[in-house]
């Protein structure tokens, strides 16, 4: 199977926080963050793979500030690592004020999803290209945090 590099997958997506989506104080859901950001890492991973997908964990899913009503919510994902049938996407999600542009990080997550074919069976994902210095980095953190997360699949 051909490899693909990172940024052929890298991808890029907007939400606008509505008031059916924050709670009242105005800030943005969790549980709609959490919801944005399995799309977000969708999106990388169907490019990369072209295939359907599960999502298998979600792990590391920090909120660092909230997001108000009223400001965009822009998701970054990237596909970090490829194994067999299952790869890792790691999703960066900004608070994006619309009237100066400004940026803040709201939240960061990992998430592995496994590739299935039409049937349901699992199959093989095409390898990934690591390119950049980021990449790389990305590349070997990945191989940590899977030993981890295989550890406590086995605890569970
Ligand atoms: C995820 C799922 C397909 C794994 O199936 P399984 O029969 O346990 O398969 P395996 O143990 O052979 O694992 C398949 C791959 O997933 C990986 N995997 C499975 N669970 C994992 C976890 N919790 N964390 C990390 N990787 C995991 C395995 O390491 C393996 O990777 P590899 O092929 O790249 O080496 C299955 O548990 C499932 O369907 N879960 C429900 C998914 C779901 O409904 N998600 C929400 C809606 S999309």
């Amino acid at each position: 199977m051909t490899g693909k590099p990172v940024k052929e997958s890298q991808s890029e997506m907007t939400e606008l926080v509505l008031p059916n989506d924050t709670n009242p104080l105005g800030a943005l859901l969790g549980g709609r963050l959490m919801h944005m950001v399995d799309i977000a890492a969708a999106l990388a991973g169907h490019r990369h793979s072209r295939s359907y997908l599960v999502t298998a964990a979600v792990d590391h899913l920090d909120f660092l500030h909230p997001a108000r009503m009223g400001q965009f919510v822009v998701l970054k994902s990237s596909v970090n690592r490829v194994w067999n049938t299952s790869m890792e996407i790691g999703v960066k999600a900004f608070a994006e004020d619309i009237l100066t542009g400004r940026r803040l990080h709201i939240c960061s997550a990992y998430l592995t999803f496994v590739a299935l074919d039409e049937q349901g069976n699992r199959r093989a994902i095409p390898p990934l290209i690591p390119e950049s210095d980021d990449d790389k980095r990305r590349f070997d953190e990945a191989g940590e945090r899977r030993k981890h997360r295989l550890e406590l699949r086995k605890r569970a």
